[in-house]
């Protein structure tokens, strides 16, 4: 046999769903629970939903043992499967009763059931709940779940699972609970846990005047770090029931915080559980973003209440169905409560930057995808990110009123049912009124529309001609693509930077690009500067001829605040791509004059008056991730190059300007608000530039003191984290101190400490590498905890391309060893970190080469996991 053989997954096709020949109605488990062995008992009953009344029952199971099955209380034929259990003629209506064991404490998988730091804990989507027990593990099974937990022999502080609490007590000096949840829903949502936690406890009054129950469980001794938690829980039902009158549906509702945990947060009804980096924050621990982060995710899952919860999913080709849209609440969540600018902005930039590298990769596939081998692999940003991107599309076109009304009528019409991305859409066409036929395109179609842009100025009707045209490059699984049908914001700006709004644009602002290539006209003065994409209107890559100086002006004085950071971008995006070939020698680049004359004008009006999370977001230098999705063919040392000059030519230039900054604006206290994470952000940013600025100076030593001045005169995480990474990013003298006095400070706090190894990994330039290395070694560095895999292998894959993309291929090796580490361990997260590699035919030949013998040895393994196997096989056939 040989090795390709051994390691062979087939994929499924979205066209072959198939209802299922059985449904389940009511689900009683019984929980022993046991480090090593816990015993489930399960009764559930069954109906024949087929006509076809030979069909045998189908259980999904795996790595279960089977202690003994019976249906309808007689002990029946079945056959064992790799998969499960196969149990030939059955009644119509029937129970079938059985009992099976698992062993929690050798989960390293974390799916199913498993032991995170001493409490016990479940995760079943997307297929957890079939290493549970035997199930129709389908998201369009919904049954009734009644629970029972008897804790382990040696004791346990609580009890939980989804619904209300039935009863209570002690049993043969075990505790025990029962709870019951009278929503039918499927397996994925079902949830268990058991542990001793801190409690916070809260009520809701909800906007019918019933009371809600509202528990938050952490760590013991965390009770303050769970605060902010427990506001936001309220701010989002509060925010649900305002924004579209979606009311709470239990009496209570729980969240617990995990330290094990393979994704950020899970919506189990009624019991959401989440990695505790997005509970646990106190201003001493945790950044400004941290606590921005808490928000939003406390308000996903629970959003997720109705839009997957109460209405679900028929199959896994629809997740994106309840993704895609309540990432695009949570987002509407976080602009009305936060800060709408930096809501956008941030959203703007995962699509720009890990969005678009997707839908370049092997792995791009569509909103709706049409072959799945490992569904693990396809909670992407795609799904996620674009998908919400769509249905912003969609609110942007019918507006938000027939949006919320389309909304309802949705949540009404399929209450309690499991359904698919076009339910949604027909439930919309009709409830709003439009024909979002050629619109469906955004989910049938992979890969980023180029839309260019041109406009000339006819003089005899006093017309300014704007053409656009929308372009699609062929993506693996389609070689042709059709016209999207996008709405694109448009403004117009005079010379004196007035907006004009000429008759031939709608009220609204926006008009539709369908076509390949379309012509519109605008009645208008002559030199009037149409702005275009304003809010970033539509997912795609737009080329637009504007001057440097239409740059400039509409930086200067354009309302919308993606295109003022977009104008500064692309005057950086200019630089980069002018000065590559000069940065590829190695030579002395020429000034960016424009972007400096204009940062120089921001610079010089800011006052503690000011949009400082705008300004800030405007002032950053981009990413070399964001960089690198400006190009085809990546060219990584002359980007990086081209990269640390822009920042240090534009730090030096306003060195002034930076310190003058930098005393200026100071956060009024160390606590987080909206307003002192502007001021915080803007003043870290000026640290940051001064000691960029200073290095280049060969003030090094000016540098080290400002930076150590800063962590060791704030109280606040945020400005901790600004001062350690420019320290060791920088390599200044501090470095030593700030790590020990870090180190000294919150080793015995794994997530705090996370950033130890995340700020060491990051680097970027080949030291990283040896920093990981280094740090695997390091006696808190646990390989089995996710959150610290990500913040170093993870890190080092996923935001350090500098250092991963070393020209020794020494981060390609470390990476991939790592991988083939994780593949027996926790092969959700390993398939994860290696998204980075799949791209290799981007890089030069000498990079591919390497990257191409990792990915072939990563074949040979034995035991490949499905995770992995998709994405290299899929990158290798390209
Ligand atoms: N349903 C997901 C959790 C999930 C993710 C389950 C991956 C199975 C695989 C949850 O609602 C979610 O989307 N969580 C996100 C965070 C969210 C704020 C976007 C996550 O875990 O990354
Ligand atoms: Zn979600």
């Amino acid at each position: 046999m040989t090795a390709e053989k051994r390691n062979t997954y087939k994929a499924q096709k979205r066209t072959d769903y198939k209802a299922p020949n059985f449904t389940a109605t009511d689900i009683d488990l019984t929980f022993t629970l046991d480090d090593t062995k816990t015993i489930v008992k399960n009764v559930t009953r069954f109906k024949r939903l087929t006509s076809d009344a030979k069909a045998p029952l189908i259980l999904n199971g795996e790595e279960l043992k089977l202690n003994y099955l019976k249906v309808d209380g007689i002990n029946y034929k079945f056959k064992e499967t790799k998969n499960g259990v196969e149990i030939p003629s059955v009644p119509d209506e029937f129970t079938v009763e059985l009992e099976n064991e698992i062993n929690p404490s050798a989960n390293s998988s974390l799916m199913g059931l498993y032991k995170s730091n001493g409490t016990f804990c479940t995760q079943c989507e997307p297929e957890g709940f079939r290493r549970i027990t035997y199930s129709l593990d389908r998201s369009d099974v919904l049954a009734k779940y009644r629970v029972t937990i008897i804790g382990p022999e040696y004791g346990c502080g609580v009890l939980l699972s989804n619904g209300n609490l039935i009863e209570r007590g002690t049993k043969k000096n075990r505790p025990y609970a029962i709870w019951e949840d009278p929503f039918p829903k499927p397996s994925y949502l079902f949830a268990l846990v058991a542990g001793t936690f801190d409690i916070v406890s809260d009520t809701f009054i909800t906007m019918s005047g019933r009371k809600v129950d509202l528990e938050l469980y952490v760590d013991r001794g965390a009770y303050e770090r769970g605060l902010w938690a427990m506001q936001s829980i309220k701010d989002s039902m509060k925010w649900d029931e305002d924004r579209w009158g979606l009311e709470f549906d239990l009496d209570n509702f729980k969240v617990v915080a995990v330290d094990f945990f393979n994704f950020g947060a899970m919506e189990n009804k009624g019991l959401n559980v989440f990695n505790s980096v997005y509970v646990m924050v106190d201003p001493t621990c945790a950044t400004d973003t941290a606590f921005y982060n808490v928000q939003s995710v406390i308000g996903h899952e629970y959003f997720h209440n109705y839009t997957g919860d109460r209405v679900t999913l028929r199959d896994w080709f629809q997740l994106s169905l309840k993704e895609s849209l309540t990432v695009f609440r949570d987002q509407e969540f976080s602009s009305d409560v936060a800060n709408r600018a930096l809501t956008r902005l941030h959203a703007i930039n995962v699509i720009r930057g890990p969005q678009f590298a997707e839908d370049a990769s092997p792995m791009a596939h569509p909103v709706r995808p049409e072959e799945v081998m490992e569904m693990n692999n396809f909670y992407t940003v795609t799904i996620y990110d674009k998908g919400a991107e769509i249905i912003r599309m969609i609110h942007t076109l019918i507006g938000e009123s027939r949006f919320k009304k389309a909304l309802n009528d949705y949540l009404h019409k399929y209450d309690g049912q499991a359904v698919t991305i076009e339910d949604f859409l027909c439930c919309f066409e009709e409830s709003a009124g439009v024909d979002l036929s050629q619109f469906r395109r955004w989910y049938t179609q992979a890969g980023t529309p180029h839309v260019k842009a041109s406009w000339i100025y006819d003089e005899e009707n006093k017309n300014l001609v704007l053409k656009l045209s929308q372009h699609t490059n062929p993506t693996r699984d389609q070689q042709v693509k059709e016209p999207f049908y996008m709405p694109i914001r448009m403004s117009f700006l005079d010379k004196e930077g007035h907006d004009v709004h000429p008759a031939e644009l709608s009220s609204d602002g926006y008009i539709i690009l369908n076509e390949n290539e379309q012509e519109y006209r605008f009645t208008l003065d002559r030199d009037t500067l149409p702005v275009i994409l304003r809010d970033f209107s539509a997912p795609v890559k737009l080329d637009a001829p504007y001057t440097m100086e239409q740059l400039q002006h509409m930086l200067s004085f354009c309302d919308d605040a993606f295109i003022k950071v977009d104008c500064a971008t692309t005057m950086q995006n200019r630089y980069i791509h002018d000065n590559l070939e000069i940065a590829a020698a190695q030579s002395v680049l020429k000034e960016p004059a424009e972007l400096i004359a204009s940062y120089k004008a921001i610079l010089d009006s800011v006052d503690s008056q000011s949009d400082l999370i705008l300004i800030n977001e405007t002032l950053k230098i981009q990413s070399i991730a964001n960089l690198m999705e400006t190009f085809d063919k990546i060219n990584i040392d002359a980007i990086k190059y081209a990269h640390d000059a822009l920042e240090t030519k534009v730090a030096v230039s306003l060195v002034n300007e930076f310190v003058e900054l930098y005393g200026k604006i100071r956060a009024s206290s160390a606590n987080y608000s909206v307003a002192d994470m502007g001021r915080r952000a803007i003043n870290n940013s000026a640290l940051h530039m001064i000691a960029v600025a200073k290095c280049a100076m060969d003030k090094k030593k000016e540098a080290s003191d400002i930076v150590l001045n800063h962590y060791n005169s704030s109280k606040n995480m945020t400005d901790k984290l600004q001062a350690m990474t420019d320290a060791v990013h920088l390599d200044l003298e501090c470095k030593t101190e700030i790590l020990k006095s870090f180190e000294k400070d919150w080793s015995k706090d794994a997530l705090v400490f996370d950033n130890f190894f995340r700020v060491q990994a990051t680097v970027p330039n080949k030291s990283a590498i040896d920093n990981v290395k280094k740090l695997l070694s390091h006696p808190s560095y646990d390989g089995r905890n996710p959150n610290r895999v990500r913040a170093l292998a993870g890190a080092l894959a996923l935001s350090n391309p500098v250092a991963l993309n070393d020209i020794s291929g020494e981060g390609y090796d470390l990476l991939c060893k790592q991988i083939s580490a994780l593949n027996d361990i926790n092969p959700s997260v390993a398939a994860r970190i290696l998204t980075p590699l799949l791209s290799f035919r981007r890089l030069d030949e000498k990079r591919q080469g390497m990257i191409l013998n990792n990915l072939n040895s990563l074949m040979q393994m034995p035991k490949l996991s499905r995770s992995i196997y998709e994405k290299v096989s899929t990158a290798l056939k390209e």
